[in-house]
């Protein structure tokens, strides 16, 4: 059984990350999509929400599972769950830029692996934090992100 986590903070998902995660799960016997909290961004969804909203979107992939950590090192979760590797998209040299030092301090701390799978181009320009800001001024993102997202951000507006 090789089993793969795919985290971040996921606030909220988006097509680019549902396509990570289908990719993904064509790679491993098992991904479980780890949600996080990232002290460094301030999130418009909690933790429940975001998960819920995952759940909704990669729930139903084979051999895929969400789950919240709330707490701790990626590495120490990766142990326990006994996962082989991370699996994280990269959209650009800007992602790259981002994600080596963590990848590379993964791997440091426990021998963790990252995989990084090419984006899909289609989803180049879309991140979790665009599609929030596009969303808040009466954009349409309908195409990019998962339909119940797309409710969730009509609905934050409108509050
Ligand atoms: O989607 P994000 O916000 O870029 O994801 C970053 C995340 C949450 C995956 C990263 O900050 C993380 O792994 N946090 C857990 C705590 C940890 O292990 N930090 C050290 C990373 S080298």
């Amino acid at each position: 059984m090789r089993r793969c986590v795919c985290p971040g903070s996921f606030d909220p998902v988006t097509a680019g990350h549902v396509d990570v995660v289908a990719r993904a799960a064509g790679l491993f016997d098992e991904v479980v999509v780890a949600v996080l909290t990232n002290p460094a961004k301030r999130s418009l969804f909690s933790l429940e929400e975001r998960v819920a909203l995952l759940t909704d979107a990669v729930g139903g992939l084979d051999g895929v599972r969400v789950e919240a950590v709330d707490d701790g090192l990626l590495v120490d979760y990766c142990r326990r769950i006994g996962a082989a590797a991370v699996v994280k998209g990269l959209r650009s040299g800007t992602d790259f830029a981002y994600e080596l030092p963590m990848a590379l301090m993964n791997r440091h701390l426990t021998g963790l692996e990252t995989v990084f799978l090419p984006g899909d181009p289609r989803f180049e320009h879309v991140s979790s934090s665009l599609v929030k800001e596009v969303a808040a001024h009466g954009g349409d993102v309908s195409g990019l992100v998962p339909a119940g997202v797309w409710a969730a951000l009509q609905e934050r507006r409108d509050r």
